[in-house]
């Protein structure tokens, strides 16, 4: 039986990926930082499956050591994690575009250490088994928006170490993948304040990364296609071009 474990898994993309490995007779781990949260989505996961494979872990990923004691656990107790889906995040939007440091510092603890501590432990088990790592980015780290500055930079940092890790990782034959969704209807996103181009469910994205996770094996999983182009073609604008649709477009 192949084991997959979820950091984030009580909401959203996590929770929806989740059910997907359940329902096609994966055993999963789910972990997030809230323990009620995480109670009440394993209670929903159960009801919907009832093939006791689900097992849910309280685990911070800003902390190096619940980091450390969580992976343990898992490979010790339950069973060597096949693929380890780092889904969890913080996000605040700024739409204020106020400079608020304890935000850039929740995001830089959470986003880019979580998903450093995770590797760092993930890695010394996973060595010379050929599993995957898979981190979840986002289109917002591939240039720099407005009102989307501590999440952005930390997106544009997993971005960035997934192509590193990717090939650094070859020689201890672990996979690294990275996923960039489009808008996808959670939590997270009912903050923003701007109408969403192309938003989709989280079912949509659970059933998008369940299939391409376990039936390929390309480094980046991008999804709906159309807007994740969009961005990345805002990419090779120059600055002069893209200031000044920002500029059209909402007087940033
Ligand atoms: N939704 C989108 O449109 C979209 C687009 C592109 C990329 N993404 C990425 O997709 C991933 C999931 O996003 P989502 O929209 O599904 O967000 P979400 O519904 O807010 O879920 C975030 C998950 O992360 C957990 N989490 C937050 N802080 C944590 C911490 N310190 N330690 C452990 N777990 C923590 C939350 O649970 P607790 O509160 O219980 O900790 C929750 O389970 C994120 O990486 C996000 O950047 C989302």
């Amino acid at each position: 039986m192949k084991t997959v474990w979820i950091t984030g898994g009580s909401s959203g993309i996590g929770y929806a990926t989740a059910k997907e490995f359940l329902g096609n007779g994966w055993q999963v781990i789910i972990s997030s930082s809230n323990e009620k949260k995480l109670q009440s989505a394993k209670e929903r996961l159960i009801e919907n499956n009832k093939n006791n494979l689900l097992y849910s872990i309280t685990c911070d990923i800003s902390s190096k050591e619940n980091v450390n004691d969580t992976i343990k656990y898992i490979e010790n107790n339950i069973g060597k994690i096949d693929i380890a889906l780092l889904n969890a995040s913080a996000y605040s939007p700024n739409k204020d575009q106020v400079f608020d440091i304890s935000n850039y510092e929740l995001l830089i603890d959470v986003n880019i250490k979580g998903t450093l501590y995770c590797i760092n432990t993930l890695k010394d088990f996973m060595k010379n088994r050929n599993n995957t790592i898979a981190i979840i980015s986002s289109p917002l780290g591939y240039r720099g928006w407005p009102t989307a500055g501590a999440y952005g930079i930390s997106k544009a940092a997993q971005l960035s170490l997934s192509e590193t890790l990717y090939f650094d990782f070859k020689k201890l034959k672990i996979n690294i993948r990275v996923i960039c969704p489009g808008f996808i209807d959670t939590e997270a996103t009912r903050k923003n304040s701007f109408k969403m181009p192309f938003l989709k469910s989280s079912e949509y994205a659970g059933k998008k990364i369940y299939d391409r996770l376990t039936k390929g094996r390309e480094f980046e999983i991008i999804f709906p296609y159309l807007i994740v182009y969009f961005f990345k073609f805002t990419r090779i604008l120059p600055y002069k071009i893209y200031f000044y649709i920002w500029n059209k477009i909402g007087k940033f």
